[in-house]
């Protein structure tokens, strides 16, 4: 029987329009634009301004050019996931809100919570229902606004994240092309480092977990880093490996965009050179689910049928995975 595969046959993206700059957060918090780019790589970021506007807001704008550059009638979406980690309410799914403002009133949707790496493990899901022959048409979209869980007073986590989507088309395809494997990993006893303590079941919101800052992200920095360089460059290595892949042979890695040293560091890992590498960390910072698809958006023009492509993502969980990705289509 002749293999089916997900192919990704098109991409859109959204980011605000308001720009977040180092020079900016120099008068907010006692930073500075040099020690932000030197530990980070980070110059500016997107803030989504506007009352009542979640995460939602960006995901539907990033779907509604994916469909319109694709051609594709909303109503025959199969199933939409969204990745993220700032949902526009406990729920409904964002997912759910996303398809009802594009108009997919065919699909059934449902959110991932695996934050960096959200994008990636929705991919790998939404492909299996390709891949199986049950749906036609999967959206995956992954975005976050990250600036309504940043406190604006702390220095070592403001500097570092942004608001953002982006989206992508899974179709079927006989081609030896799209999502050609995958692995994913994720470890709970890192939670410690890297989450936001209360809005959940167990701290759910008072005055008092308001008063504590318990409402925005917690990190503890040079500990993550040290589990996502080891991680990534470990699992993006792993993929490799079992698909015979060597350095050269990679087009484009396509790593999540947390540092630009954790980045720089995975691509030596596995022998890909600078120009090889997809960047806009100094653009967007860490939009968390939404920086992979956001790298797919702009680099969209200079990928061609058949590049090899490594998607590399570590976050908070902590979760990781690598997929591998033949591309399926020329620049159109
Ligand atoms: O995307 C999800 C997963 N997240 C990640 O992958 C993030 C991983 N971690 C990182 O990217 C880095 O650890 C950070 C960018 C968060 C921090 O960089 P670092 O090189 O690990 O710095 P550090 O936390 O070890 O702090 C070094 C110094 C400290 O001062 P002392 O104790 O050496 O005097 C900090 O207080 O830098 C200070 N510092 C700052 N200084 C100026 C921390 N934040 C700032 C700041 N501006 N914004």
């Amino acid at each position: 029987m002749t293999k089916i595969h997900a192919a990704i046959t098109g991409v859109g993206g959204y980011v605000p329009e308001y720009i977040l700059t180092n020079q900016e957060l120099e008068t907010m918090v006692d930073t500075n634009d040099e020690w932000i780019t030197s530990r980070t790589g980070i110059k500016e970021r997107r803030i989504l301004k506007g009352e009542g506007l979640g995460t939602s807001y960006m995901g539907a704008k990033a779907v509604s050019e994916l469909l319109e550059k694709t051609k594709t009638d909303p109503k025959d979406i199969d199933l939409l996931i969204c990745a993220t980690v700032t949902p526009d309410m406990p729920f409904p799914a964002t997912a759910n809100l996303i398809a009802d403002q594009v108009g997919a009133t065919n699909a059934f949707s449902y959110d991932i919570s695996a934050a960096c790496s959200g994008f990636i493990y929705a991919l790998t899901t939404g492909a299996k229902f390709i891949e199986s022959g049950s749906y036609k048409k999967v959206v995956i979209v992954g975005g976050d606004k990250m600036s309504s869980i940043i406190n604006y007073k702390d220095r070592t986590t403001c500097i570092i994240f942004g608001d953002g989507a982006g989206a992508v088309l899974l179709e079927p395809t006989t081609e030896n092309v799209g999502i050609l494997d995958s692995i994913h990993r994720s470890d709970g006893s890192g939670a410690p480092y890297l989450h936001m303590k209360a809005g959940g079941s167990r701290i759910p919101a008072t005055h008092q977990s308001v008063d504590a800052n318990q409402h925005y992200v917690y990190q503890e920095g040079s500990a993550v880093f040290k589990f996502a360089v080891t991680n990534m460059a470990d699992i993006s290595a792993k993929v490799m490996e079992r698909n015979n892949l060597k350095g050269e042979d990679i087009a484009w890695l396509v790593p999540h965009q947390a540092n630009k040293r954790i980045i720089d560091a995975t691509a030596s890992r596995m022998g890909i050179t600078d120009d090889r590498v997809m960047m806009n960390i100094e653009k967007y910072g860490n939009t968390t689910a939404g920086t992979i698809p956001l790298l797919l958006w702009d680099y969209e023009k200079q990928l061609k049928k058949g590049d090899n492509l490594i998607l590399a993502a570590f976050g908070g969980g902590f979760t990781w995975g690598a997929v591998y990705v033949k591309w399926a289509y020329n620049p159109f």
